[in-house]
C-alpha cells in the first residue's frame, strides 16, 4: 500500500517549510513561547503521540502544542501494519473505530501509556487487555447522541417512505407522463400513530424518544439496565418485539448484544414492521434481515452500520429490497465530529499527564 507518514516533527525541522502545515507551525509556536533554546532537545522531551487520521477542526493543533505528532496521512484508515509502525514506539495513540487495538498488537507497543478513540463505542479495542497493562481508553460519550438519534430518525423516515428509492426513480427516468401521479407508487408504512420500540435506552436512544414522540409516535423501550423516562413506557424485551411498528437499535456491542437481534428474532417481529440500526452490525443478524425483507415479513429497514465494514461485496444486504444503505454516519456532522475530535485530544492529554481521562472506558 502506497502511503506515507507525515511526522510533524520532522516538519518542525523543516525550515525551508514546504511541508509545513498549520499543526506544525501551531506546535513550533508553541516551544517558542515555552522559551526553548534548543529546539531538538525539546522535541525529545515531548511525549510521542501517533494519529490514525486527520481530524475536523483544531484539536490536533492544540494537541501539537503538547506532544510530538505524527499522524497518519495514507488513503484512508492505516492497514494493521501501519497501525503498529506508527504507535509502536509512541507514548500515546489516538484511533479511530477502524483501528483494532487487541492483545497482540498491545503487547508490542510496551510504551503507550494511554489510548484515546475519537468515538464513543469501543469494540475495536481489548479493554480488558488494556486494562491489565494499566491503560485508560478514553472515548467520547456525551457529544454524539442527538446527532446519532438525527441520523436514526432519518433513516427510520427514508426507509418508512421509500425516499431513497423515490430520488432514484426520478433520476433514471421513471417518473415519466404515464406514472406522473400513482395511486400505488412508493406506498409506506406511516409513522404517525405507529409505535417504535427502542432497544437501548442511553443517550442515543433517549434522544431518540424524544424525537419520536414528537411525531406522534408511541414509544416503547427496553434496555438491561432499568431507566423510567417520561413518555416511553418499558418493556421485556420480547415484548418489545412483538408490539413494535417499528424496532431501532441503541445498544453498545457486547458479548451480551452480538447477535441479540438474531432469526428468530426477526420472525417475531410483527409482519410489516420495520428494523433500524445504527449502532453496531455485530447486533444484527443480516442474513435474517435480508431474507425478511425478500419474503415481505419486514416492510422496510435503515442499516448505518454492518458486521464488517466497509459492506462485503456479497452481505445480503446489498441485493435486498426496501433498505437504506449508509456507510456509518451516524455522527456525521461539522460540529460533532469537531467536539468529538477535542474530547478525544482532551482524554489523551489526561492520559499523558498522569491525571484521570474525562471519559475513560475502562476506568471505575
Ligand atoms: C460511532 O459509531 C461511535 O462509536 O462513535
Amino acid at each position: 500500500m502506497v502511503a506515507y507518514l507525515l511526522a510533524y516533527a520532522v516538519a518542525v525541522r523543516n525550515q525551508d517549510g514546504g511541508a509545513r502545515g498549520a499543526h506544525a507551525k501551531a506546535s513550533e509556536a508553541a516551544n517558542a513561547r515555552r522559551g526553548s533554546c534548543d529546539f531538538e532537545d525539546l522535541l525529545s522531551d515531548l511525549p510521542q503521540v501517533f494519529v490514525t487520521r486527520r481530524l475536523p477542526g483544531d484539536a490536533l493543533a492544540r494537541l501539537s502544542e503538547r506532544a510530538q505528532l505524527t499522524v497518519w496521512e495514507g488513503t484512508g484508515a492505516p492497514e494493521p501494519s501501519d497501525l503498529l509502525n506508527g504507535a509502536q514506539d509512541a507514548d500515546g495513540l489516538l484511533c479511530l473505530l477502524t483501528d483494532r487495538v487487541d492483545a497482540a498488537f498491545l503487547e508490542r507497543c510496551p510504551r503507550l501509556r494511554v489510548i484515546s478513540s475519537c468515538s464513543v463505542g469501543v469494540d475495536h479495542i481489548d479493554l480488558v487487555a488494556a486494562t491489565a497493562r494499566g491503560i485508560p481508553i478514553g472515548h467520547t460519550p456525551g457529544v454524539l447522541a442527538q446527532t446519532t438519534a438525527d441520523f436514526s430518525f432519518a433513516l427510520l423516515l427514508a426507509a418508512a417512505r421509500h425516499v431513497v428509492a423515490a430520488d432514484r426513480f426520478v433520476r433514471e427516468g421513471g417518473w415519466t407522463w404515464g406514472h406522473r401521479w400513482d395511486p400505488e407508487g412508493f406506498l409506506g408504512v406511516d409513522v404517525y400513530g405507529a409505535t417504535l420500540g427502542v432497544v437501548g435506552l442511553g443517550e442515543v436512544g433517549r434522544a431518540l424518544a424524544t424525537r419520536a414522540r414528537g411525531f406522534g409516535m408511541r414509544v416503547l423501550g427496553w434496555s438491561r439496565r432499568r431507566r423510567e423516562i417520561e413518555g416511553v413506557e418499558r418493556v421485556e424485551f420480547d415484548a418489545l418485539i412483538e408490539r413494535s411498528d417499528f424496532v431501532t437499535l441503541h445498544v453498545a456491542l457486547t458479548p451480551e448484544t452480538r447477535g441479540l437481534i438474531d432469526r428468530a428474532t426477526v420472525l417475531r417481529m410483527r409482519s410489516g414492521a420495520v428494523l433500524v440500526n445504527a449502532s453496531r452490525g455485530g447486533i444484527v443478524d443480516e442474513a435474517a434481515v435480508a431474507a425478511s425483507l425478500r419474503s415481505g415479513h419486514l416492510a422496510a429497514a435503515g442499516f448505518d452500520v454492518f458486521r464488517d465494514e466497509p459492506i462485503a461485496p456479497d452481505n445480503p444486504l446489498l441485493a435486498a429490497p426496501n433498505i437504506v444503505l449508509t456507510p456509518h454516519i451516524g455522527s456525521a456532522s461539522v460540529s460533532t465530529r469537531a467536539r468529538m475530535a477535542d474530547l478525544a485530544v482532551e482524554n489523551l492529554l489526561a492520559g499523558l499527564d498522569g491525571r484521570p481521562l474525562p471519559h475513560c472506558a475502562n476506568g471505575s
